[in-house]
């Protein structure tokens, strides 16, 4: 069986936190455009380099980049059995672009999960939010905390906050979900794909929540 999934939904909305119990859960990958995008900035690719100032500013980065970069991801062999799209698609262009590309290859996207957040709780697990820079677990200093202040509790090393999660971008980014993403609700809607989910339950039911409606399980 394959399961091909996208999670939509704004910055904060726990797409990420959701990820990483179904790459558990089914053993597929998640491929978040965000975290290819990040490694493209640390290796200080030119791409890399291009991509850093649009995330910086809290803006997309250009379509054709994104997709660019998410049809070769999609062509590795450890996403033959299904994958999990975490930030992408997130144009009404990309999610034609990813059509067009499932297509040829006879695939399709089984669910699209969309949380729903209230805005300021979004801002606040921004601003709180922490990654660890070893193994990239993700936290939060009040929701989710580290049993140790600034160490992670599966590998020990430091954690970090990303440099797009201060609350000028973080305003910015959600006014980018507004206008260019959340059209993508109606669009997977229309095409009776969609999946809504209460993204404001805590982190333990919202898992519960995904896991019951998703196709086949
Ligand atoms: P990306 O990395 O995708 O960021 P994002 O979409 O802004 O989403 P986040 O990663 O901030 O949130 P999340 O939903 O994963 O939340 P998380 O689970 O961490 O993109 C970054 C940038 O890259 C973009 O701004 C853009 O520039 C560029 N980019 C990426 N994709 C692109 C594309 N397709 N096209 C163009 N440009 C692109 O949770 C957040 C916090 O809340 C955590 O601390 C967590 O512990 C906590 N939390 C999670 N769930 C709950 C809960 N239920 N209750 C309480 N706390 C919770
Ligand atoms: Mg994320």
């Amino acid at each position: 069986m394959s399961l091909n999934l996208i999670l939509l939904g704004p910055p904060g909305a726990g797409k990420g936190t959701q990820a990483q119990f179904l790459i558990e859960k089914f053993g597929i990958p998640q491929v978040s455009t965000g975290d290819m995008l990040r490694a493209a900035v640390a290796a200080g690719t030119e791409m890399g380099l291009k991509a850093k100032a649009c995330m910086d500013a809290g803006d997309l980065v250009p379509d054709a980049v994104v997709v660019g970069i998410v049809k070769d991801r999609l062509q590795e062999a450890d996403c033959a059995k299904g994958y999990i799209l975490d930030g992408f698609p997130r144009t009404v262009a990309q999610a034609d672009a990813l059509a067009s590309a499932l297509a040829e290859g006879g695939q399709k996207i089984d669910a699209v999960v969309a949380f729903e957040v209230d805005k300021e709780a979004l801002v606040s697990r921004l601003t709180g939010r922490r990654a660890c820079t070893g193994c990239s677990a993700g936290y939060h200093v009040d929701y989710d905390p580290p049993k140790v202040d600034g160490v992670c509790d599966k590998c020990g090393a430091k954690l970090f906050q990303r440099d797009d999660d201060q609350e000028e971008t973080i305003r910015k980014r959600l006014e980018v979900y507004d206008n260019q993403t959340a059209p993508l609700v109606g669009y997977y809607e229309k095409a009776g794909q969609l999946k809504r989910v209460d993204g404001m339950l805590p982190i333990d039911q919202v898992k519960q929540t995904v896991l019951d409606l998703l196709p086949g399980v």
